[in-house]
């Protein structure tokens, strides 16, 4: 059974499944180079069907998550494309007026299509004739979706009967109860995001393979209210929400709760359903009135501690009526680590499983279970997220050719982790590339920026390095499972192995840990790396072990600022090239600048 899993909206991606076992899965953007891709994932689908050799005949079903989307935004591909000052004039000139009930520019976004070529996008595998445009609700997506299924069954060269639509939060809630390779017997999965198939709220209880629906909610506002923060604080929506959860341990708790006062009645919790109160129809206005004397760090401790207070009585009144106390959470909500923690922390929760890149990206796995459940195939857990392309030997050859002969730059051949571990005992910063790239928006070893994270001014030396990094953000910490005791609070052992949950760490060996943890609330949010999941990282950490006693490592992605995690040693190469980064190990050749 060989099942394609495409997700088509925004963070597009596409996935590989054979018989019941996920075997591929990357982000559009991983290939293109450009963040945030919101279109059909064509390189994608490409690299699987040459590498995997599949012919057409092959493939059983290509599987969609999301029954409809907005042909608009995948036209333009908003989020890939717009600024923060695009979506600011998007709010003031469209959805002021619009939202106000005044009289506004229907074609708005047409306007743009047509005015500029940034967003017309030549390799798209989509057509946006004349006549879909004209069209209006109902009528506009049931067209839009005649348009991907011709497009999507021509361009693999399968019939139009086998591509299938699924709806978006069913996949995310089978990604995040198929994925866990802890599956529990009776569980509730729920899900929370801005949208997706005309809901953002879903809650599920899962006994066997049985999902039982128990409460949605389309006025769920989380995620919409933390975007729109995100874009007053002069961020990009559907990128940067995770740096105003990096900014808020900042602020004092007594002004976040000014701040989150403000938002107390937009949302309610009723029952197992977050439902509107007071909600304006305009938020970006709301918040503009509203946030006009607060400063920006209590700004983003205030929506934080909103998201965590209407979440966990979510949960409460979830366990009250269901009365488990094993839950999986999924959707863009669950990417927020520091409410992961808070929720996993609640005396009723005895497991709390988060899906590795819980948001849309991962919506082309979910589908693959999906698809597979539908047709009765035992699906098998996810035992790793480096589900991307390796490192091709072509192009590690043509890296060294590329630098060969140059003065400053030094390669040499059969480096071993141990020679890797020695460089970073020693206080270097080691870009690492190697196996395959993992998928996601974390970076898990492969795709790294790595050293010790026990030396005092390494964030400093690494935001100097990739320049205009973010000052506030943390690094993250990936650490070996026999360490896990000696460095996080953990009382309920629970799974920690994609970054996707925060922790308390323990006072005693922090000094060892400290670069790689959050510099005000002594939080991290850990990769626990366990030998088989990554044999050549976790020798890595080990022999690094060896010379310091510390069984650990800061990790940060490898990417310049604004650009995707790198997947190929081409694309590492011009990070090296533009940054202050000296040392590149891919696979075991060393390349050292001067
Ligand atoms: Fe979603």
């Amino acid at each position: 059974m060989i099942i394609i899993g495409i997700y088509d909206d925004h963070n597009a991606s596409a996935c590989l499944a054979i018989d019941g076992k996920i075997v591929f899965a990357a982000q559009e953007e991983r290939f293109s180079g450009r963040k945030n891709e919101e279109s059909f994932p064509r390189k994608t689908v490409e690299y699987i069907l040459k590498e995997y050799k599949l012919k057409p005949e092959d493939v059983d079903e290509v599987a969609i998550a999301g029954r409809y989307h907005s042909f608009i935004d995948l036209m333009i591909r908003k989020a890939t494309v717009f600024t923060v000052r695009d979506y600011i004039d998007e709010m003031e000139n469209y959805w002021k007026p619009r939202l106000s009930g005044q009289s506004f520019d229907k074609d708005y976004h047409i306007s743009l299509y047509k005015a500029e070529s940034r967003f017309r996008h030549s390799e798209d595998l989509y057509e946006y004739p004349e006549s879909l445009q004209k069209m209006e609700g109902m009528e506009q997506l049931e067209e839009f979706n005649r348009i991907r299924t011709r497009c999507i069954a021509s361009f693999i060269g399968i019939p139009e009967e086998k591509v299938r639509y699924y709806d978006h939060h069913s996949c995310h809630a089978h990604y995040a109860y198929y994925s866990n390779p802890r599956q529990k017997d009776e569980t509730v999965v729920f899900t929370i995001d801005a949208f997706g198939d005309n809901r953002n709220q879903v809650v599920w209880k899962v006994h066997g393979d049985t999902f039982t629906e128990l409460a949605e909610s389309r006025e769920c506002e989380l995620a919409r209210v933390y975007r729109t923060v995100t874009l007053y604080l002069g961020m990009k929506p559907y990128e940067h929400e995770f740096k105003v959860m990096g900014l808020a341990p900042y602020a004092k708790e007594e002004y976040a709760q000014h701040v989150a006062n403000e938002l107390k009645d937009l949302i309610r919790v009723e029952g197992m359903r977050v439902v509107h109160n007071d909600r304006p129809a305009d938020l970006f206005q709301f918040m503009k009135e509203r946030f006009k004397y607060y400063r920006f760090d209590n700004i983003a401790a205030g929506v934080q501690l909103w998201l965590e207070d209407i979440s966990v009585q979510l949960l409460k009144n979830i366990h009250k009526e269901t009365g488990l106390r094993n839950y999986c959470f999924a959707g863009g909500v669950a990417m927020n680590v520091k409410l992961n923690k808070v929720l996993a922390e609640q005396d009723f929760v005895d497991d709390f499983y988060v899906c590795g890149s819980s948001s849309d990206e991962s919506l082309s796995i979910g589908v693959a279970y999906m698809a597979m459940r539908d047709k009765d195939v035992k699906v098998e857990p996810l035992s790793n997220l480096y589900l991307g392309p390796e490192v091709s030997s072509e192009a590690l050859a043509s890296v060294k050719k590329n630098v060969n002969g140059r003065d400053n730059v030094k390669v040499t051949e059969g480096v071993t982790n141990a020679d890797i571990a020695r460089l970073l005992a020693s206080g270097e910063v080691v870009a690492r590339v190697a196996g395959r790239t993992e998928f996601g928006a974390r970076a898990l070893g492969n795709r790294s920026i790595l050293a010790d994270p026990g030396k005092p001014d390494v964030v400093k030396q690494i935001n100097e390095m990739i320049k205009k990094r973010d000052f506030w953000m943390p690094f993250a910490l990936s650490l070996l499972d026999s360490h896990e005791e000696f460095y996080l609070k953990n009382p309920k052992g629970l799974q920690a192995q994609y970054m996707a949950n925060a922790f308390d760490t323990k006072d005693k060996d922090y000094e060892r840990i400290r670069s790689g943890t959050h510099p005000y609330d002594r939080s991290v949010r850990p990769q626990v790396v366990t030998r088989e999941m990554n044999p050549e990282y976790y020798d890595l950490i080990n022999e690094f072990s060896k010379l310091t006693g510390t069984g650990a490592l800061l990790n940060t992605s490898l990417n310049l600022h604004g650009l995707p995690l790198v997947s190929d040693p081409y694309q590492a190469l011009y990070v090296l090239e533009n940054s202050g980064l000296r040392y590149l190990v891919i696979e075991n050749t060393l390349f050292q600048w001067d």
